[in-house]
């Protein structure tokens, strides 16, 4: 097998003096000098840090004042300047600020809240690169870059001048999601192989509550922001072009001999060239591996290749061995692979529960793992519906926190647990495509109960179809379980969240370590518009779990919260369930208030009142307690399902939100009030009823068929006729892009390729690091032949251009949004924008499934700008479409020069336009 080596040359030259590096022989090497220069803290609020630049308060094309200072409230007479800090020789740079009274933190605490100790700070230290002293290499060394728990990191070199200088930020891994990569990063010119080269390197340090927690938690009363960070290289001459990376392997356990699961996902990285991998050759007996389709490599990107896994026979071998043949435009090379499996017996188990990983293939083609507790009594009783559990930010279910987390669970005679990963440890908070991932495992799991093939299932071992599930989590999981249960009620028999917050809740901010900042979208952001404000934020009022408490009228909860919680005071779920109660006063609710618990104790959901809780709700609905009036909330439609059979399909004004308010007259009379209703949809129609709409009178005949109605807009409700299948909705917000039906192609232009090529890298490593989503890279010309022939996939697209992009002047001349571009630069209705450091951000129609995203920049500084609102993690607030200038550098969204949701049509919105002129 071909393998790469690291070198970390930043351990070395710890380890050794300096001058031995410089006679390393004949390889490439780097240093990081270990002081760092720090400035800083500055109070940030989280939704605003994608919109400032990550240097903020500097400008980096301008030299460093390190005599300077700035203005921070923080600081006693509201400065800072420039401090130092040192980097370990385990990496690690511990960030804290000395010079802040720590009596202040304790009383800005008492009249701001915690959400006040969160900041910002920039870090610089000098990264130097040495050539080699002997022999020149004729390919140039690949750097790669490590930053955990710091948000941006870029490279300035030091030989250029500063003026002309565009920083490329690359998002570090924030998060410290396991299995994370070194960051691949492209230098723009050829390094020196006379002398070194000298590069500041730029770290934007963000103490997030919800990350590093309230120092209090760690018995300290400052805030230390931690992080690492480290670079070395992957040498070319003595590797493989294409190397494996297992770190990013996705493999399923045997039972009885087949797979548990259809497809294995293999990690392979291209460190050099453009590849294709073409064919595979398995080297087991009785097994058959194909690849679904080809899978196309970008330099230094990394897919997790899809292998479907067909058997005729049962395997009991301890290994799997195959080989991938890849191909470039001249060459070809094999990759032998071998992977261990973990083999069980039979689907039973005379001990009780078993554990088993499972694979499916996600509907963006890569494959994902799960876990699956089986049922601990296989007989023949009817079985239980199974229960949905999903762990906390950060925990690692496939990973190191596995048996943790399986501990946790209880285990039912008769019910599944499946357990999804949410994509990662993080994800996106169970919203979204990590909700996507929590109903698809357990679909995936029903599928394989389904077609397994080898022994008899017992009846309990079942999943029915439709059944309903059970919804458990904890911390964020809990937060996850109130989401899932509040937008698609009909699909969840109960929930037993241990609930966390309200507010950090509604902001989707809980987090094993914390709860976080409440509400308040840019409380510093002293210079924006209100209507701009209310606009960025309908971004993110479809993650709002207070918002959508009302759906819950049917969902049983049991909800948990340890009283003494450290981490998220139970004042949160008392204020949830005062929220549910508001809504149904007479709605049961059942709260259990562990006194004198914490945020975690490993009994939270596995007690004999979860096991009666789970009882109870096994023993069948009663239907006859239901409450006689309720309402179905939705802020995007296309992320909620239905209540009692109602759905919102789609809202007057997307943006605002949209409710129904049904009273049940009588078994056979329902009427309906609506707001913000533009279609309505009621599904499962069994009986005949008439329904009241707005006053307006309908009968249903009761033959299941779907009703659906639309008002023209003057309250006049008329059956919806359908038509053949049209343009999607617009997503509302740019995140949407996420939840792709498939692989995400992202378009970049044939004449800017290299800064493209970086920019389109850079987003495809964040959206496998943070969501295992695959994507390719591909050109204009390729995109062209895709429209010309109808070739594009089921996945959205990210096109990125400059306005002369011929691509990009293709799909605007469709005239299907707004958006116009000349030669130099764009509009939006007659809103001109053509001067440099502008770009726009925006999603554009394409099919019924699938949408464009649009990054369409004057210059490269509009370029970066709009990449940073790229938004792959939960709570940045970028709608449909934004307008950015150079201003949003320094005043976050207040340098936003124009905002909008689509209407329905993809025009402009009234009410949900905003432009600064
Ligand atoms: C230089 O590279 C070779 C492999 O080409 C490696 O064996 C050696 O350890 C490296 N030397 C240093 C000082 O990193
Ligand atoms: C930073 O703090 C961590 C945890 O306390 C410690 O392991 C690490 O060595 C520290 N790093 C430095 C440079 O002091
Ligand atoms: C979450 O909390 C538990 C218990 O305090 C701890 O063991 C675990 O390491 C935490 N998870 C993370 C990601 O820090
Ligand atoms: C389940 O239903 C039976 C009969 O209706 C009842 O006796 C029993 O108490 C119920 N169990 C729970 C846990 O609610
Ligand atoms: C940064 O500095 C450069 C050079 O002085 C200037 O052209 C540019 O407008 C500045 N950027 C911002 C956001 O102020």
């Amino acid at each position: 097998m071909l393998t790469s080596y690291y070198i970390i040359l930043s351990f070395l030259s710890m380890v050794f003096p300096h001058q031995t590096l410089l006679q390393a022989e004949d390889n490439w090497s780097i240093r990081i000098e270990s002081e760092w220069d720090v400035l800083g803290p500055f109070p940030i609020q989280a939704r605003e840090q994608h919109y400032l630049s990550p240097a903020y308060p500097l400008n980096l094309s301008e030299p460093i004042d390190f005599a300077r200072s700035w203005p921070s409230s923080y600081a006693d007479n509201g400065k800072v300047g420039w401090t130092k800090a040192d980097l370990g020789p385990d990496h690690t740079l511990n960030i804290s600020f000395p010079q802040i009274r720590r009596v202040f933190w304790n009383s800005l605490r008492k009249s701001e809240g915690w959400a006040a100790l969160q900041h910002h700070a920039t870090l610089r230290s000098t990264l130097t690169i040495y050539p080699p002293s002997l022999a020149v290499q004729d390919q140039p060394p690949r750097l790669f870059v490590s930053l955990k728990q710091g948000s941006y990191f870029c490279l300035r070199p030091r030989h250029q001048s500063f003026s002309t200088f565009v920083p490329q930020w690359h998002a570090g891994n924030i998060y410290d999601l396991e299995t994370a990569l070194p960051i691949p990063v492209l230098l723009p010119f050829d390094l020196s192989t006379a002398e070194p080269t000298k590069f500041d390197l730029f770290v934007s340090g963000d103490y997030e509550i919800r990350l590093f927690g309230d120092p209090w938690a760690r018995l300290s009363e400052i805030p230390v922001l931690q992080l690492s960070i480290d670079a070395s290289f992957r040498i070319d001459q003595h590797t493989s072009p294409v190397v494996r990376v297992s770190s990013q392997d996705v493999k399923c356990d045997f039972v009885a001999g087949y797979a548990f699961g259809d497809y294995l996902g293999i990690g392979v990285q291209s460190l050099l060239g453009w590849w294709s991998v073409k064919n595979i050759h398995a080297k087991s007996e009785g097994i058959q591996l194909s690849l679904p389709s080809t899978v196309d490599i970008a330099p230094t990107q990394t897919r997790t290749v899809p292998i479907l896994v067909n058997q005729d026979r049962p395997f009991f071998t301890e290994h799997l061995s195959f080989e991938l043949v890849l191909k470039s435009d001249d060459a070809s090379i094999t990759l032998s692979v071998t992977l261990p499996i973990v083999h069980h017996t039979s689907i039973t188990y005379q001990q009780g529960s078993q554990v088993v990983e499972a694979t499916y293939l996600s509907e963006n083609a890569a494959p994902l793992a799960f876990l699956a507790v089986s049922p601990s009594t296989p007989n023949n009783h009817e079985p239980d519906p199974p229960i949905l559990a999903l762990h906390g930010a950060g925990v690692d279910i496939i990973g190191n926190m596995r048996e943790m987390w399986l501990n946790a669970l209880p285990k039912r005679p008769r019910s599944w647990v499946v357990i999804p990963t949410g994509r990662t440890s993080w994800g996106l908070d169970w919203h979204g495509l990590s909700a996507r991932d929590a109903w698809a495992s357990l679909d995936a799991l029903k599928a394989i109960i389904d077609h397994f093939e080898v022994t008899e299932v017992p009846t309990s071992y079942k999943i029915r179809s439709n059944d309903k599930v059970i919804l458990m989590g904890h911390s964020n999981g809990g937060q996850g379980a109130w989401h899932l249960a509040s937008r698609y009620p009909d699909r969840v028999l109960a929930g037993t969240p241990p609930l966390r917050s309200s507010h950090a809740l509604s902001s989707g901010l809980i987090s094993n370590y914390s709860a976080i900042p409440a509400a308040g979208y840019i409380k510093s952001g002293h210079f924006i518009d209100p209507v701009l404000r209310s606009i960025l934020e309908s971004s993110l009022t479809p993650d709002d779990n207070d918002l959508h408490l009302s759906n819950l009228v049917d969902v049983k909860i049991l909800a948990i919260h340890g009283g003494e919680d450290e981490n998220v005071p139970v004042w949160h779920t008392r204020e949830a369930i005062s929220g549910l109660l508001s809504w149904y006063p007479s709605k049961s609710v059942i709260f259990k208030e562990d006194p004198r618990q914490g945020h975690w104790y490993p009994d939270v959901l596995n007690n004999p009142s979860v096991e009666g809780f789970l009882d109870y709700l096994n023993n069948g609905s009663d239907e006859n307690f239901l409450q006689k009036s309720f309402t179905l909330t939705a802020a995007n439609p296309q992320e909620c399902g239905s209540l009692r059979g109602w759905s919102i399909e789609s809202l007057k004004i997307p943006g605002r939100l949209g409710r129904i308010a049904v009273h049940e007259v009588d078994w056979h009379h329902l009427r309906a009030e609506t707001t913000n209703v533009f279609k309505l949809r009621i599904t499962g129609n069994t009986k005949p009823m008439q329904v009241e709409i707005d006053g307006q009178i309908f009968y249903l005949d009761g033959k299941h068929e779907d009703f659906v109605v639309v008002d023209d807009g003057t309250r006049d409700w008329k059956i919806h006729a359908p038509e053949g299948q049209a343009r999607r909705a617009p997503p509302g917000r740019i995140q949407a892009l996420l939840s792709t039906a498939g692989l995400i192609s992202i378009v970049i232009s044939d004449t800017d390729m290299q800064h493209e090529l970086s920019a389109a890298l850079r987003i495809a490593h964040t959206l496998k690091l943070y969501h295992r989503l695959e994507s390719e890279i591909i050109t204009e010309g390729a995109a062209f032949q895709r429209n010309h022939f109808g070739t594009w996939g089921s996945g959205n697209v990210i096109c990125i251009g400059k306005p002369t992009s011929l691509f990009v002047q293709d799909v605007i001349g469709k005239r299907w949004t707004p958006i116009r571009v000349s030669d130099d630069g764009f509009t939006v209705a007659d809103h001109s924008f053509s001067q440099r450091g502008q770009a726009l951000i925006a999603s554009h129609p394409m099919d019924h499934i699938t949408f464009m995203l649009l990054l369409v920049y004057n210059d490269l500084a509009g370029l970066e700008r709009a990449l940073r609102l790229f938004p792959f993690r939960t709570g940045i607030a970028v709608p449909d479409w934004v307008v950015l200038g150079d201003g949003v550098d320094k005043v976050g969204a207040a340098g936003v020069l124009a905002a909008g949701v689509w209407a329905n049509d993809w025009q402009l919105s009234g009410p949900m336009t905003w432009f600064h002129h």
